[in-house]
């Protein structure tokens, strides 16, 4: 993925701690300048080892690691520019929020006015211009993550690392500081690097995300692309819910294949996974996208299947279907008024444009 004149390379960088298995492999990146660029993923990925080579704690075991064009593998970490955001905050416990904010300004030889002034501005974009004399201790965890985000910033870094910054949130302080940081990094244009394992926090804040499955980015896109359009088995699954057939391809027309289904219906669906006819697939098909007993017509693929659980969500009711071999067959139905009535146990029929429907690479049951 190459950008021109990125502000972040990732060249072929790969890590090993214990010199024989790589928890990052060939690691390949371009971040734009001003790009919110998330690093998504399970535990254990390799999120957290990219950061550290990028912030320049960890070094690299193979590859090279560009910053603005120039290489920065033999730079240490305070000469690089960078701010840091760790999950466990880590203000000085001992010095007020002043002095944990004008800190980074001392260590950079910033004069006291200067830093007093700009210790006064950050504190007012994170909204918190009256909470300068107070010790962390005096201070609510969000109050805390906002002191740790700005003193990430207060030097005015071109480039800001966050590592899961609101992990120890609860949910709804956690969606309130997603859109602070997002303001900021546009009021401000910084380049962030940002590292979740929460999709949801991935897709309302990024402008990219890059997805990590053991030390390989499976898909770098948006957030819509990576949702509508997701390249492999693991993407559909990781991001978003999605029903998920096993079959094998029969034909090929161009970008679309029919697909004969293991439970013996034939459907028609976009052609993701390589290879020719007789290729084993996994279709993909988001519960939103599916209709349920279509009228007749009105969708060119329809399969039967048997209603085995309603779940009433308000907004749209969850049901729970046996389809194509699967009793975990989901379809999400908007509440709307004039809805058909639907109960446990009434057989039916499922449909969805062959465009909803994605031929990935096979996962087995
Ligand atoms: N300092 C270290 N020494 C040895 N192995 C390490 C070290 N740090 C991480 N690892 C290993 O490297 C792999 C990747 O770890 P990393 O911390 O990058 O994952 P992560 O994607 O950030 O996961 P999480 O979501 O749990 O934070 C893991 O298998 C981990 O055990
Ligand atoms: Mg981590």
């Amino acid at each position: 993925m190459s950008i021109d004149n990125p502000m972040v390379r990732f060249d072929n960088v790969q890590k090993s701690y214990d010199g024989k298995t790589l928890v990052v492999k060939n690691l390949d990146v371009d971040i734009a300048q001003g790009e919110f660029l998330t690093m998504l993923g399970p535990s254990g990925s390799g999120k957290t080892t990219s950061l550290m080579m990028l912030a320049g704690f960890e070094p690299a075991t193979h590859g090279e690691i560009y910053l603005n064009g120039k290489p920065i593998n033999n730079v240490p970490p305070n000469k690089r520019g960078i701010g840091m955001v760790f999950q466990n905050y880590a203000l000085f416990p001992h010095m007020t929020v002043a002095e944990n904010l004008a800190f980074p300004l001392k260590v950079r030889n910033v004069s006291a006015s200067e830093a007093d002034e700009k210790v006064k501005r950050i504190l007012e974009l994170v909204e918190l211009p009256e909470f300068g004399s107070r010790r962390p201790a005096q201070l609510s965890g969000g109050q805390q993550q906002r002191v740790a985000v700005a003193r990430a910033l207060v030097f005015e870094p071109q480039l800001v690392l966050m590592d899961e910054p609101l992990g120890a949130l609860d949910k709804q302080l956690r969606e309130q500081m997603q859109y602070e940081i997002k303001h900021i990094h546009e009021n401000l244009g910084v380049t962030v690097v940002y590292v979740t394992h929460d999709q949801s926090e991935a897709l309302t804040m990024s402008d990219r995300i890059a997805v990590f499955e053991d030390g390989v980015i499976q898909q770098l896109s948006s957030p819509n692309e990576l949702y509508e359009k997701p390249q492999n088995s693991f993407v559909a699954q990781f991001i978003g819910e999605n029903n998920r057939i096993n079959g094998q391809i029969d034909s090929i027309e161009g970008s679309t294949c029919t697909v004969q289904l293991d439970s013996g219906e034939r459907v028609t669906a976009d052609k993701v996974v390589e290879g020719d006819v007789g290729t084993r697939t996994t279709l993909s098909i988001r519960p939103e996208r599916i209709e349920l007993d279509p009228v007749a017509g009105s969708v060119p693929v329809t399969i039967p299947g048997k209603i085995e659980e309603l779940i009433y969500l308000g907004d749209h009711i969850r049901v729970r279907m046996s389809v194509a071999g699967t009793s975990e067959f989901i379809v999400k139905v908007r509440n709307r008024t004039g809805r058909k009535n639907l109960e446990a146990g009434q057989q039916t029929t499922v449909g969805w444009s062959p465009e909803d429907c994605r031929a990935l690479d096979e996962i087995s049951a």
